[in-house]
This record gives structure tokens, C-alpha cells and sequence, in this order.
């Protein structure tokens, strides 16, 4: 499968639990496999942006320019991670940080500047992304926009074959499989049935968790096949590219 959008998630290519730890043999390995199979690539912020972003209260009360420069340096680095890893590998691709062409109402989308982006596409560009912290025109003078919105964001652009989110789970499950041992693993649904047939739970993520996510994939799914796979099982996503049976959830455009 090609032409794919990747989200490579926080959990996966960071150590969530310590402050801006880099999973970088991860980040190698993920970048290695996806190389030839992405039009867009995404990353979260894991251990570095919602961390950072948890300190100074963004997206819970108004911050000041410096604090939300922090966040941003902070993503910064994480993000010349990935770079550095995509160059080992030769990969062309142009990094565009979303504080450059997002800005956020009241927490929530309210314009994208998409002219370049829609410019760059045309041109055959490859784009790096990632979660970031944006201009907010209401209460909070900044707050966080996403790596799951910009997956919708690009997807709409790109119009992609599908788009791919990897995490440190195999997928979506009925509940946190991290705390109820009887999550079961969704394996095929559609967007519509995907809402109902989770239930949401809190964690470490300062952009409303899973609730927010499964929204923002059932939207993605109106446009083109979704799936969640686990970023940590490189065999299974191999299997996944190259067609064959994986173990993930799939949410089916509708
Ligand atoms: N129903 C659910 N199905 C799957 N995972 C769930 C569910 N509810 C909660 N989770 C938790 O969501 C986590 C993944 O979301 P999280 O935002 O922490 O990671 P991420 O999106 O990869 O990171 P980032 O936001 O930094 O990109 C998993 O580690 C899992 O424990
Ligand atoms: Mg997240």
C-alpha cells in the first residue's frame, strides 16, 4: 500500500512516562518501513510536547508567548529526531510546523491557511508534520493542535489511499486495554458504528484523549480507509503493507 498518511503516535516513538525521552531505534525502524509508502507524515508529541504542555497549563488557561514557545522548542527537538532519521534513509521531504499555518478558536480547528500546502502537493512535495502548539484567537492565546487533526487536515488535501495511525496498542479497543483486561481489540468497523462501540477513557494527553481521537477518525473515514496499528510489532505492519493478514482495527470509509 501506498501513498499513505502516517501517524507515528507520542506512545510510540517516545517514552511517555519520561520527560522528553526519544524512542529513536523505533523512529529508525518505522521510518525505515514507511519510507517508500507515505505522502505525509505526522508525529505526535509523547514525552515531549504534552509534557511541556501539561507544565505551563496549555489548552487548561490562557498562556503567555514565552511558555508557548517552550512547547514549540520542545516539539522542535523532537522533531529534528525524525528528520535526522528520514535523512539517514534519504527520504525527501519538507517539514511544515502547523504554529505557521493553523490557528485554533476556543481549543478547536478554526482555520487553516491551506493554499501553500494545497501548492506543495501539486508539486509532488512529501510534508513532515507534527502536533503543535498554534495561535488561539479565544480565551487561551495558544493552544495545542493535534497530530490526529492534522491527519484529518491532510487527508482532506491529500486525499491519501488511506491513513495509518500507530500507537502502543494493537489498535481500538471497547475499553483501555491498559486498564480493564476486558478490552476487546475492534477489528472492522465502519466510522458511524465506531463511536458507539467504544468507551471513552481518560489519559496523559492533553487534547481530550481517546474520545477526541475516535471522533477525529470517524470524520478521516468519510474520506478514505482508516487503521490503527501497533507502531512497537514491525512484523505485523510489513504484513499490513504487503497485504497480508494483520492484526489491527480498520475503520472503512463510508
Ligand atoms: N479504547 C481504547 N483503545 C485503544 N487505546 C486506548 C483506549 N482508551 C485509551 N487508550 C489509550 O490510548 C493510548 C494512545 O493514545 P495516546 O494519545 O496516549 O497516544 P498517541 O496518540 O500515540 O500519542 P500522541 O498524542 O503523543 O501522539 C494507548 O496507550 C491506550 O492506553
Ligand atoms: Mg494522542
Amino acid at each position: 500500500m501506498r501513498d499513505l498518511i502516517v501517524k507515528l503516535g507520542g506512545s510510540v516513538i517516545t517514552n511517555k512516562a519520561v520527560k522528553e525521552s526519544p524512542r529513536i531505534d523505533v523512529i529508525r525502524s518505522l521510518v525505515g518501513i514507511f519510507k517508500d509508502r507515505f505522502r505525509v507524515l505526522i508525529h505526535g508529541g509523547g514525552s515531549f510536547g504534552h509534557y511541556v504542555a501539561y507544565e505551563v497549563g496549555l489548552n487548561r488557561r490562557p498562556v503567555s508567548f514565552e511558555d508557548a514557545l517552550k512547547v514549540m522548542k520542545s516539539m522542535d527537538r523532537l522533531s529534528n529526531i525524525v528528520l535526522r532519521s528520514l535523512e539517514e534513509f534519504n527520504v525527501k521531504i519538507l517539514l511544515m510546523r502547523p504554529r505557521e499555518f493553523v490557528i485554533n478558536k476556543e481549543l478547536r480547528l478554526y482555520k487553516v491557511f491551506e493554499d501553500v500546502l494545497v501548492k506543495y502537493k501539486k508539486r509532488g512535495a512529501n510534508i513532515l508534520t507534527h502536533g503543535d502548539v498554534v495561535v488561539d484567537i479565544g480565551r487561551y492565546n495558544f493552544s495545542v493542535c493535534s497530530g490526529d487533526v492534522l491527519a484529518l487536515i491532510f487527508a482532506r488535501i491529500f486525499r491519501p489511499k488511506a491513513v495509518i495511525f500507530l500507537s502502543d496498542v494493537d489498535g481500538i479497543y471497547t475499553k483501555d486495554p491498559k486498564r480493564d483486561p476486558s478490552a476487546k481489540l475492534i477489528e472492522d468497523i465502519s466510522g458511524s458504528e465506531l463511536v458507539g462501540a467504544f468507551e471513552g477513557s481518560s489519559s496523559t494527553d492533553v487534547t481530550g484523549g481517546m474520545k477526541l481521537k475516535v471522533e477525529t477518525i470517524k470524520r478521516i473515514s468519510e474520506i478514505t480507509d482508516v487503521y490503527v496499528l501497533n507502531g512497537f510489532k514491525l512484523d505485523n505492519l510489513k504484513r499490513f503493507l504487503s497485504g497480508d493478514d494483520f492484526v489491527g482495527t480498520r475503520i472503512r470509509k463510508e
